[in-house]
Formats: C-alpha cells, sequence, structure tokens
C-alpha cells in the first residue's frame, strides 16, 4: 500500500489533461497497491505567496521566535512540506507553459525547497532529504517534446529533475500526453498517454 501525494497545476480545471494523466496513474497505482492513501493538493487556489523577505525570515525562524510581523508566512511551506516527508509516492501533474511549467508550481516549489528541511549540506556539498520516494510526472503539452526538433526546448522535464534531485527525490518516470496542437497527432494523444502508464 502507497501513500500518495498528487499535485495538481492546471488552470484549466476539469479540461486538464495533465490532471486526467495524474489521475490515471493514480489509480494504477491504487489497482496495484491495494489500500493505498491519496490526498489530491490543488495548488492552483491555494493563492501560494511569492517569495519576499519576510516569507523568508519565517522560513528561518522557529514559530516561538517569530515577530509578529512574519508569524505563520511559513505556514503553507511546513504543510507541504510535511505532505512530501509523509508520501512515499508523488505524482505531479505539470501543464505545459511557455516552455516550462506553470508559475505556480514554481511557487509551489520555492515553498518546499528550503535550506535545512528538505536538504542540507555537509561538507561543502548538498544533501536531500526528502529520499526513498518514487515521483510520477504527468507532463500535457501542445506540442511534441519527448523527441524530435523541440526536445531542447522543453524546460519542464530536466529542471523538475534537477529539482526534485537535489531535494532527495531521484526516482522519477515521466508519462505525457502530448501533441494536443498537432493535427496528425491530437486525436490520438490522450489514448496514447493514457495507455503508456506502467507502475513500476
Ligand atoms: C499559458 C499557456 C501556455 C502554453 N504554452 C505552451 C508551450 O509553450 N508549448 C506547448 O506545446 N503547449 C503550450 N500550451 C498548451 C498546453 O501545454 C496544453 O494545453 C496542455 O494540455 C496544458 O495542460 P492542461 O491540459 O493540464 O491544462 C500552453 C497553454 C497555456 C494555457
Amino acid at each position: 500500500m502507497k501513500k500518495v501525494l498528487e499535485v495538481i497545476a492546471s488552470a484549466r480545471g476539469a479540461e486538464s489533461f495533465s490532471t486526467k494523466l495524474a489521475d490515471h496513474i493514480v489509480s494504477k497505482i491504487s489497482e496495484k497497491y491495494d489500500g493505498s492513501s491519496v490526498i489530491k493538493k490543488d495548488i492552483v487556489d491555494s493563492k501560494i505567496p511569492h517569495l519576499n523577505p519576510d516569507i523568508l525570515a519565517a522560513f528561518f525562524t522557529p514559530l516561538e521566535n517569530q515577530a509578529d510581523s512574519i508569524k505563520g508566512l511559513d505556514a503553507f511551506s511546513n504543510k507541504a512540506i510535511k505532505e512530501l516527508q509523509e508520501a512515499d509516492t508523488i505524482v505531479i501533474a505539470v501543464p505545459f507553459y511557455n516552455f516550462g511549467i506553470p508559475s505556480v508550481l514554481k511557487a509551489y516549489i520555492d515553498h518546499v525547497a528550503v535550506g535545512g528541511k528538505t536538504f542540507k549540506y555537509i561538507d561543502g556539498a548538498p544533501v536531500g532529504l526528502l529520499t526513498g520516494k518514487k515521483v510520477y510526472l504527468a507532463i500535457s503539452s501542445g506540442g511534441v517534446y519527448s523527441e524530435g526538433d523541440y526536445k531542447a526546448y522543453d524546460f519542464t522535464e530536466p529542471y523538475l529533475r534537477t529539482v526534485l534531485g537535489f531535494l532527495g527525490m531521484t526516482d522519477v518516470t515521466t508519462f505525457r500526453i502530448e501533441g494536443l496542437n498537432v493535427s496528425a497527432l491530437k486525436d490520438r494523444a490522450v489514448e496514447k498517454g493514457l495507455n503508456s502508464v506502467v507502475i513500476d
């Protein structure tokens, strides 16, 4: 049985293909691992603030020492980190926006990549603290970026592998619904993406 955290980041609500793919991955995990639990975290409406001096100060100040002006500004971060720590399987829905990830997903990452909490340095070398986890990326895009001429323009998967690895999450598998805006591919893109899902 798995403890799954599913992170949703699409601005298209029920129409979202990255959410559809992430949901499919989660259902395959639940099928394979009976009794799995799932926390579905939609970060689009969570109003994650961009980092600023007050939030950064709160990140690195224990609650009891936080001045009133910064008290609790690390609440979103602490909850999100706890959810990651408690999960053994993380499924991230990744809409492909302007060659990268949506800003809301970047904001989420800025709140969970916190020195001393999810990574630290030992003898000058970074050590990720979110270890022993399996991550699935569910990427949805209008074009095709897994291969071909546009592969070099994919700043979603390489970036996520880098930052997740930095935090200790090195076991990452990617599934894609891609080619949604390519006339020769769009009719089969969803079926092909869903059918590609295989759970370890
Ligand atoms: C703001 C925005 C930016 C986009 N940028 C790209 C892009 O750079 N390349 C691409 O292939 N598709 C792009 N698309 C199309 C999306 O990748 C596609 O609609 C995808 O399915 C979005 O994920 P979702 O269905 O989960 O919302 C963009 C769509 C939006 C709304």
